[in-house]
């Protein structure tokens, strides 16, 4: 069988150190491919005026999985300031790589599991009735929706004329905003489609069945945003009755399942949200996990079968130049077994993740995070794993 060829994608900052661990992991493990490197990040908004080149699009478009760092993004001014002198004044606009990335692929379905590790010293842990200590064992994969909602970009400050007539047909915005000039408002849209949220549904369903989960949690707000979060609720019951009688449907508001997230964590199965609830469940969940050094996601095309697999971190920027990188690798490694599930190669996923598991339990090589220092460039000079040490021991646990 040829080998398989894997677009990566280090971007900015930390994301080169992380992304050379997981590939050393990957190699160790006895995953073959070939590997190709595509541009994207700061670096190429500074240098050509586009952080997403079109030969990284043509790239992932050709070989269809894709391992990602991470990227620097920063606010309009900056990203002015920062571009080459050539370009300037030329109507180059920075715009998010990863949120066109997703656009572009129509990469909606994103999953981010958040599993206990035992032994982790960041792991949440609660006080027990008699106030003994319990550690909560969490379990939990995270359905977000991820090219629609709050975050479709469809937004006005001071709208145009024919928005603000459409918006003054309502009739509660003409009681309740009907005397607000136009320069004072700002709008952000909710979008949801029946084929997005089908297709999240379908995915979370779908994950539950294959691993067994016995429930699906829908975390919206039904009540207040009717329209959309209604919309999900309504279709979950609708499959949940026809296609999966066997799992189990919940319905969660999601400003309680951020308080319930820390009373019963162990609770919860599959989650499934919109864009941007989405992203917030997760990162309260990936907080219970050890946060941002575990913390790991996929999001794919489930019609095209192109995926995209990038831990939840940013590029962590005062670290990137540190003589020996700091951060944690395993959120990367972890992202990248999530790309071996996806292609079929679940042996070395496993593989790979017993030996996070082991390395994690006995507790011996620990980054920075996991000892709670503070993220210096003498934390390993005081004891905390490198990145590359900590790839190391994983190596050594396969
Ligand atoms: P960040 O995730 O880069 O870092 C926040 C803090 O979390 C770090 O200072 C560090 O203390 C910790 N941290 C992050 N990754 C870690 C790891 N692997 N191990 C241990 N500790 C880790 O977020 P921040 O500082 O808000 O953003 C920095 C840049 O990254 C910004 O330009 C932002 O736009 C970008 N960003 C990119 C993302 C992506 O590429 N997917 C996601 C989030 C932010
Ligand atoms: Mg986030």
């Amino acid at each position: 069988m040829s080998k398989r060829t894997i677009v990566t994608m280090p971007g900015d900052g930390i994301g080169r150190a992380v992304l050379e661990a997981a590939l050393r992991v990957l190699d160790a493990a006895g995953f073959e491919a070939d590997y190709v490197e595509a541009d994207i990040g700061w670096e190429f908004w500074k240098s050509e005026g586009n952080p997403l080149p079109e030969r990284t699009i043509e790239l992932i478009k050709k070989h269809k999985i894709a391992l990602f760092g991470a990227i620097t993004s920063k606010p309009k001014d900056d990203a002015m300031a920062e571009l080459n002198p050539g370009l300037q004044n030329k109507g180059y606009v920075y715009a998010s790589p990863i949120v066109n990335l997703r656009q572009h692929f129509g990469l909606d379905v994103c999953m981010r599991p958040c599993h206990t590790y035992k032994g982790n010293p960041l792991n949440f842990i609660r006080r027990g009735g008699d106030g003994s200590i319990e550690e909560p064992e969490v379990d939990v994969v995270i359905f977000r929706q991820n090219t629609e909602g709050l975050y479709s970009g469809i937004e006005w400050s001071d709208p145009p004329e024919n928005v603000m007539e459409a918006l003054r047909s309502h009739p509660k915005f003409k009681k309740n905003f009907g005397d607000t000039p136009k320069n004072e408002i700002s709008i952000s849209t909710r979008v949801f489609t029946k084929k997005a949220v089908g297709r999240i549904l379908k995915a979370s369903f779908e994950y539950a069945r294959k691993n067994g989960y016995k429930s699906v949690t829908v975390c919206e707000k039904p009540n207040v945003l009717r329209e959309t979060s209604g919309m999900m609720y309504k279709m979950a019951k609708e499959m949940q009755k026809t296609e999966y009688p066997e799992i189990e449907l919940w319905n969660t508001n999601v400003d309680a399942q951020m308080m319930w997230l820390t009373k019963n964590p162990e609770t919860y199965g599959v989650i499934v949200a919109g864009n941007l609830f989405g992203d917030i469940i997760s990162d309260g969940f990936a907080g219970l996990i050890g946060g941002l050094g575990f913390a790991c996601s996929a999001q794919y095309n489930p019609e095209s079968g192109i995926g995209v697999f990038e831990p939840t971190h940013g590029s962590a920027p005062k670290y990137a130049d540190y003589p020996i990188s700091i951060v944690n690798p395993i959120a990367m490694i972890e992202s990248a077994c999530m790309m071996l599930d996806f292609i079929g190669e679940k042996a070395i996923a496993k593989k790979v993740r017993n030996a996070v598991a082991k390395v994690v339990q006995e507790g011996k090589v620990r980054t920075y995070d996991m000892l709670k220092m503070t993220g210096k460039a003498d934390v390993v000079e005081k004891g905390a794993a490198s990145t590359d040490e900590m790839a190391d021991a994983i190596i050594a646990n396969l």
